[in-house]
């Protein structure tokens, strides 16, 4: 496949994912967060391939005429065979060129595209997985892209770079039709380990033993499983997001990674250092107001002394963890109120799931202490109309003051009667906030149900599952996520199953501290870099070496021990962790994905390498990666001060995230590697500015 004609310096770059500019999950974090680097270093010459959702494309897309005059007859030549795309900007930090594939507009071609799949790939189609129709159809219509693509665009070297197996169908197209790209697959979980830990197997430690076509037979994803297992061997270079899961790839898809790409965030650092505190304050005064509303006639709890906790994430019981997590709060609770503690704690359960709407008694809750609020506020003005008037009256020092009971009239007495009056209920606060299709068999409330968190009087430990995402306009719980993550004191993921986990590593990023799992790929990271993370505020539950039970009783020690802290003692623990986000920043890790494409050139065209061609000098020049990939700590706006968390030997998240000797020859000199941290912050004098 060779070609050494094609520019091999300047490559163009298509990255494709069924997430591109289409949420669902932490993939679509992933591509969205990571496109300020890409584009510092590719600029016009990258691209991003999705689906077209007519829901949220017109939100996400600003459509617009290519420039690119390859691309432009690509596309009027596609459109001329009948394919609907949407080509233009995603409206995100960056502003990359982005198409989107209409598969609607080619179901046409769904048999003859299933047939020809058996034909070259021998991989076997069932009539009706939706998914993988649109899997097979969006990979069909993307490797006819590219194809059509290369045909005319002759003299760049083109990348082509896939995410998780809905985008694989194209990998393995362009291998079997010889379309002239390098490809680089980077997969975000495996099919079967997402499906054999959700079941109750000892996924760990037999990992090595699993029959595969076997297992994924017996869960009818074998098809499915067959597209994976085919894009992770067609494609030049494998990669995924951690060391958990490159081990998990090798056994189960049977391909040892190339490298570890771990995921990043876009971390924007505030002027000043309490910002980030300040956010916290206004946002964690929005949920005191939904927790006002929602624990009405049963609000004996003090806000000042109570704690925010949360889980978050799609709606997977046991890999998230959930069940985890509603053991240990109950076990908490109990722990509250033996020690006789005055904190308490709201425990939140962002998951969704299968509603019809929200209860009828969730929006009581808001409405009558909205209205509490109103007929306050209407008093109060028409008080301070009659203090004025009454002290404008007034006959200089000989003045005298109204009487308290001239302020508040009798109208305003049964008013205020009448709101306190509403404000009576029979029923306890409600567990969740919406009415639930399958209420019977939701496995998180048949485990509350379990454990009798039942928001009772007594309770310390309070329940509020929230079987939707966040949103601003939402009339409940009105915040968005992020603003959401700041209101709240400590996220808890306690995963089994989780190749990455981007709510703790948002957590860390917005100075909120979390509890996670040494089975997460964050976790192992933030384990692997720093030598006693829990000191940071990156609490990590054993899951791996002890039992479950013991898990648990860990997890509760944790979340004990937080809430015995002070206020300035989690204030002092918030700067820490956020401290830590350099760590996750893209502008950091983002050198992996580099590193990645630069092997798959390799591999395509060696040549221009290690041929006469590379002897002249190809590799001297390398464009690689951009100035902005650079860590040193000039460039991170951090002052060249002693560090403060304690880091493990050599690891930097360059050698953390290799594994052939391929990679680790690709050191460029941009890469210097090794953080830099502001000074130590102790626990009595790092606190720059008043306590309130
Ligand atoms: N998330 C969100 N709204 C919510 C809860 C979660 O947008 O109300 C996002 C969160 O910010 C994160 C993603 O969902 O980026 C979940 O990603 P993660 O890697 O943790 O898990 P995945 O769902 O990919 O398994
Ligand atoms: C931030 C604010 C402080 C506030 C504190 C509350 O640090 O800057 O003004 O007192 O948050 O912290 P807490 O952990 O009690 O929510
Ligand atoms: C997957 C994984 C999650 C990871 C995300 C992004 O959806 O479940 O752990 O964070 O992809 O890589």
């Amino acid at each position: 496949m060779s070609q050494p004609t094609r520019d091999v310096r300047r490559p163009l770059l298509f990255e494709c994912a069924w997430e591109v500019a289409n949420k669902v999950g932490g993939i679509y974090t992933v591509i969205k967060t990571k496109i300020p680097v890409t584009v510092s270093e590719y600029g016009d010459r990258y691209c991003l391939i999705g689906p077209l959702s007519y829901k949220s494309a017109p939100m996400e897309v600003e459509p617009e005429e290519p420039t690119d005059p390859f691309l432009r007859e690509t596309i009027e030549s596609m459109r001329a065979k009948g394919v609907i795309l949407l080509y233009g900007r995603w409206l995100v930090e960056g502003a990359p060129k982005v198409i989107l594939f209409d598969t609607g507009s080619q179901y046409s071609r769904l048999d003859e595209w299933k047939g020809d799949l058996w034909n070259l790939a021998g991989i076997p189609t069932p009539p009706n997985d939706h998914e993988t129709n649109e899997a097979i159809v969006f990979g069909y219509i993307v490797a006819w892209f590219l194809g059509e693509y290369v045909s005319r665009q002759l003299n760049k070297a083109v990348i082509a770079h896939f995410h998780e197996w809905q985008a694989g169908v194209a990998i393995s197209l362009c291998r079997k039709r010889h379309v002239d790209v390098t490809t680089v697959f980077t997969t975000h979980a495996t099919l079967l380990g997402r499906y054999l830990c959700a079941g109750s197997v000892d996924f760990y430690n037999n990992l090595q033993y699993f029959d595969v076509d076997h297992e994924a037979g017996k869960r009818g994803i074998y098809h499915r499983y067959c597209i994976e297992r085919s894009s992770t061997h067609c494609a030049d270079v494998f990669t995924t997001v951690s060391h958990i899961t490159a081990y998990e790839s090798e056994h189960l898809l049977k391909r040892k990674p190339d490298g570890v790409l771990p995921n990043g965030l876009n971390v924007i650092k505030f002027q000043a250092m309490h910002e980030f505190q300040n956010l916290h304050a206004t946002a964690k005064a929005k949920i005191n107001e939904f927790i006002r509303g929602h624990f009405y006639g049963h609000y004996n709890f003090e806000l000042e002394n109570t704690l925010y906790m949360f889980t978050a994430g799609r709606y997977e019981y046991r890999n998230k963890g959930v069940d985890m997590f509603i053991e240990s709060m109950a076990r908490l609770n109990y722990r509250l109120l033996k020690s006789e503690s005055n904190t308490s704690v709201v425990a939140f359960i962002i998951m969704p799931a299968p509603t019809q709407s929200y209860t009828v008694d969730a929006l009581k809750g808001q409405a009558v202490t909205k209205q509490l609020r109103d007929t306050v506020t209407e008093i109060q003005n028409r008080i301070g109309a009659r203090l004025f008037d009454h002290a404008i009256r007034s006959n200089g020092e000989h003045g005298t003051l109204p009487s308290p009971d001239k302020l508040l009239t009798e109208e305003d007495n049964v008013l205020l009667k009448r709101r306190i009056l509403a404000l009576k209920r029979n029923t306890l606060p409600p567990v969740t906030t919406h009415n639930m299709v399958d209420d019977h068999n939701d496995p998180i409330l048949n485990q509350i149900r379990r454990v009798q968190l039942f928001n009772n009087h007594n309770d310390r430990v309070k329940i509020v599952f929230h079987p939707d995402f966040l949103n601003s306009n939402n009339p409940i719980l009105g915040l968005d996520y992020e603003e959401f993550v700041r209101g709240c004191h400590l996220g808890v993921f306690p995963s089994y199953y989780e190749p990455w986990g981007y709510t703790p590593a948002e957590c860390t990023v917005m100075g909120i501290p979390s509890v996670t799992t040494n089975l997460s790929g964050f976790g192992c990271f933030m384990q692997d870099l720093i030598e006693r993370p829990q000191d940071e505020g990156c609490y990590i539950v054993d899951r791996r070496a002890q039992s479950v039970e013991e898990s648990v009783n860990q997890l509760t020690d944790h979340l004990f021990t937080f809430c015995s802290k002070t206020r300035r003692q989690r204030i002092n623990q918030r700067n820490r962790v956020e401290r830590l986000s350099p760590l996750l920043d893209w502008k950091n890790l983002g050198i992996e994905y580099s590193k990645a494409r630069q092997l798959a050139i390799r591999r395509a065209y060696p040549d221009a390498f290690y041929g006469p061609e590379g002897a002249n000098g190809v590799e001297d020049e390398w464009e690689f990666g951009g100035s902005s990939l650079g860590l040193g700590a000039e460039r991170m706006g951090l002052p060249s001060v002693p560090a403060s968390p304690r880091f493990r030997g050599t690891a930097t998240p360059g050698d953390i995230g290799t594994l052939t000797e391929e990679m680790q020859a690709l050191v460029t000199n941009d890469y210097r590697g090794g953080y830099q941290w502001p000074g130590n912050i102790d626990e009595e004098d790092a606190y720059p500015f008043p306590l309130v």
